[in-house]
This record gives structure tokens, C-alpha cells and sequence, in this order.
């Protein structure tokens, strides 16, 4: 992010990120002294985030000897307090019973502390949810460890050691001390730019924010790789106290890249989308490849039926993101974004050339598609039937006419 803001020459002004993450474009454009706007539906970003901002901006010498003399004292050990851990269908059983036991003793110790101390303490325990569980993280959901009883199908799998809460929890706490230690000179030091998170998705906050009014975005959206966020992080976001309703509702508003997102009603959700609709309509490459992969599913040659709606709404949604980005950057300003080409049933789907050539029919120039140097290969399954040509990952470089 920084390279990009220093070869690009973005020094001043407001930058926004629609798709912030954990917030690398928030603080790397603050740091060099910009406004900037990011945008996250997800609580496990949302809370990174207030969690960093807190730490750099609000936390006092007293909230830091508190978290020292957590470290010193471990308070959970002999606690009898209790907060009872959340749980979702798809995390039920993700710890041995030793493991939910301390848990919810930190967590009902650490109710005593400032709101300052206890995000702090909260984010260390978001950070050792996974290395304590009987669960890796898998890009499309959690395996589990065949020593929780749970069977993800096919061979039992085995993530290794897993991690003593105690000693887990403090390594952590005690990492996050030294960083801020190192850190606490040159966070002194500098210039910061303001920093605002809008919580929600991106489609319904867009058409809110005024024309004209950002020098740059920078973002990296989500991939068309059918990566599903909400069962990837399922166990952070049951200790967020998402519900299972609440669970399904985030999986649908995220931007279509999984098989398991209904169609979104664009032009309900926003009327002035046309011309976006209208723009991935008339992108060819992208019409044939959704004919081919619907020709695909009707010959029974797709190992999931969703894949054709997950590509269609991915590209359509994404159209309108960036009619929404051309309306809301000022004239000549760079648009940034991170990306990777993707391929089913055999199909290499362009999705850098797809999207740009949609940019250049919503106000954008594409000045540049950066690739990076190592094309990534392809899946095992997919190498054996169709050939290992490498997918392009890329940074484009679109400019507002
Ligand atoms: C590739 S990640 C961004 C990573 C980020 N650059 C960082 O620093 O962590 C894509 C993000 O988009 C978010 N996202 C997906 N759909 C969204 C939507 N409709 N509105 C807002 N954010 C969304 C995901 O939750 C995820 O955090």
C-alpha cells in the first residue's frame, strides 16, 4: 500500500476502501498523513480495526500496566465469573472442554476491566481462537481435527499440536507488548491522517457517500474463488456473538464468491445501477463464459450447480461497485485493486481484462494491469483434467475520466 501511494505520488486528500479487511489501506494512507473512509461488513474486520485504532489513539499508560499485570497475574485461572461462550452450529465442539472452560473464565474476568483494556484483551483471544481449536481455517470452511469427533468426509485429518489455552493467551499478550513497545516511538512521531469504518456491505453504503469527493481508492475486493469468510472465520465471529441468523444474513450481503449467495436484486437495491447491469451485459467475454458454464451445468460437468450464479453476481455486483467508485472519485483520480484471475470447468476467466473492460464503459481509464511475478497453478483436481497454465494475480491501475 505504501509503495503504491509513493510511486503513485498520493500524499494528500481522502482515500477509500470499500472492502477494508483488517484495514491495511486505512492505516497505511493515514500514516502518511490522508483522510481516509473504509468500508467492512464483516465483525471480525470491524473489530481488528477499533482494536488497532484504540491502541494507537486512545490507550493510556494505566490500560497499559493493566494488560502488564494480566500477563503477571493471569486473573482467569482462579476466576469463578463466567461469560458463557456463543456457539453456532458450524463451531459446536470446536475446543476440548478444558479449553470452553478457560475461555469463558477470561472472558467473564476481563468484563472487570475498561471498555480501552477489554477490546484489547478480546482482540488477543480473536487471535488464538483457531491455534486452541480442533479447526483450520480452509478458505471454503473449517476442517476439524478427526480428535473432535467431527468428520469433515473423506480421510480423518490431523492439524497437529494443538495449543494450551494459558500458554496460548499469554504468548499472545505478551507479543502484542512487545510490538506496541517497538512501535510506540514512531506511532509518537507521526502525522495521522483521520480514520472512519462505515459497518456494513459496500453496496448499501456507496450510493451514500457525495460525488467527487475521494483522491483515491485502494481496495482489494473479494476473489471469485468461492472463499467463504463467514465459515472461514465462523469461530471469531461466534465469539463476536453473531448468531446463526445473523451468520446467514452476513453470508448472503457479502459480495457474491460463494456457491451458496442467492442472486441480489441490484436495481432494487439501487435503480441507478442500470447502466451497470447494462455494462456487464455488453461485456462479451463475460456473456460467453457465463453461457458456457451454464451449457456446463446442464451437461452435469460442474461439481457444484452454484458456480454459475456465484460468477454472474460476482461480475454483476462488481459492476455496480465500480459504477458506484467512478461517482464518487474526484476527476483523474487512480482507483487501485488487488486480483486474481480464476478458472472453472476448465474455463480461464479473464477477470482483470472482464472488469477493466467494464471500468472503461463507467468512466474509467485502465492505465495499467500490474502482474505479479508468480502465476499461481491451479487446483490439484483441476491440473489433472485441464493443464496447469498459471492464473495471473494482479494489481490493476484505472484512472477516472
Ligand atoms: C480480500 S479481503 C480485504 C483484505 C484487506 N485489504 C485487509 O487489509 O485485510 C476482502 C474483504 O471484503 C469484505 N467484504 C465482502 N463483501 C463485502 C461487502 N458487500 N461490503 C463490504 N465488505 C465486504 C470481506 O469481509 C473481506 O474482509
Amino acid at each position: 500500500m505504501e509503495y503504491l501511494l509513493c510511486r503513485y505520488g498520493i500524499a494528500s486528500g481522502k482515500v477509500l476502501d470499500p472492502f477494508t479487511g483488517s484495514g491495511t489501506t486505512l492505516f497505511a494512507a493515514s500514516s502518511v498523513g490522508m483522510d481516509v473512509d473504509g468500508i467492512e461488513l464483516l465483525p471480525i474486520g470491524q473489530q481488528i480495526i477499533a482494536t488497532r485504532l484504540c491502541l494507537e489513539r486512545e490507550f493510556t499508560d494505566d490500560d497499559f500496566a493493566a494488560i502488564r499485570q494480566w500477563l503477571k497475574t493471569c486473573p482467569w485461572k482462579q476466576s469463578l465469573v463466567r461469560y458463557p461462550l456463543p456457539k453456532l452450529r458450524i463451531t459446536d465442539g470446536a475446543y476440548p472442554a478444558e479449553t470452553s472452560d478457560a475461555i469463558e473464565r477470561y472472558m467473564g474476568t476481563l468484563q472487570q476491566e475498561n471498555e480501552r483494556v477489554q477490546t484489547v484483551l478480546r482482540f488477543a483471544l480473536l487471535c488464538v481462537l483457531e491455534s486452541i481449536s480442533y479447526t483450520r481455517k480452509d478458505g471454503q470452511y473449517l476442517r476439524w481435527d478427526y480428535r473432535s469427533g467431527r468428520r469433515n468426509g473423506g480421510k480423518p485429518f490431523n492439524k497437529g499440536h494443538i495449543l494450551n489455552f494459558d500458554q496460548a493467551i499469554c504468548a499472545k499478550i505478551e507479543e502484542i507488548l512487545h510490538d506496541l513497545k517497538l512501535s510506540s516511538g514512531y506511532l509518537e512521531e507521526r502525522i495521522q491522517g483521520n480514520i472512519h469504518l462505515f459497518e456494513g456491505s459496500c453496496l448499501d453504503v456507496m450510493p451514500a457517500l457525495p460525488c467527487d469527493s475521494y483522491d483515491a481508492i485502494v481496495t482489494s475486493p473479494p476473489y471469485c474463488n468461492r472463499y467463504d469468510y463467514t465459515r472461514t472465520y465462523a469461530l471469531e465471529l461466534a465469539l463476536l456473538s453473531v448468531d446463526e441468523k445473523e451468520l446467514i444474513n452476513l453470508r448472503q450481503q457479502m459480495l457474491s464468491c460463494t456457491v451458496e449467495n442467492h442472486a441480489k436484486n441490484l436495481l432494487i437495491i439501487n435503480p441507478r445501477w442500470a447502466n451497470a447491469t447494462a455494462a456487464a451485459d455488453q461485456q462479451e467475454l463475460l456473456q460467453a463464459i457465463l453461457r458456457y458454464l451454464e451449457h456446463q451445468k446442464e451437461q452435469g460437468e460442474l461439481n457444484n450447480n452454484g458456480i454459475p450464479r456465484m460468477v454472474r453476481g460476482y461480475f454483476y455486483e462488481m459492476a455496480c461497485i465500480i459504477s458506484e467508485c467512478s461517482r464518487v472519485m474526484k476527476q483523474n483520480a487512480p482507483l487501485f485493486r488487488v486480483n486474481d484471475n480464476v478458472r472453472y470447468a476448465g474455463a480461464s476467466i479473464s477477470v482483470d481484462m472482464i472488469l477493466s473492460s467494464i471500468a472503461e464503459m463507467l468512466g474509467f481509464h485502465v492505465e495499467n494491469i500490474l502482474v505479479l511475478p508468480n502465476g499461481k497453478g491451479n487446483s490439484s483436481q483441476q491440473m489433472g483434467e485441464h493443464g496447469c497454465d498459471p492464473l495471473r494475480k494482479c494489481v490493476y491501475v484505472w484512472r477516472k475520466t
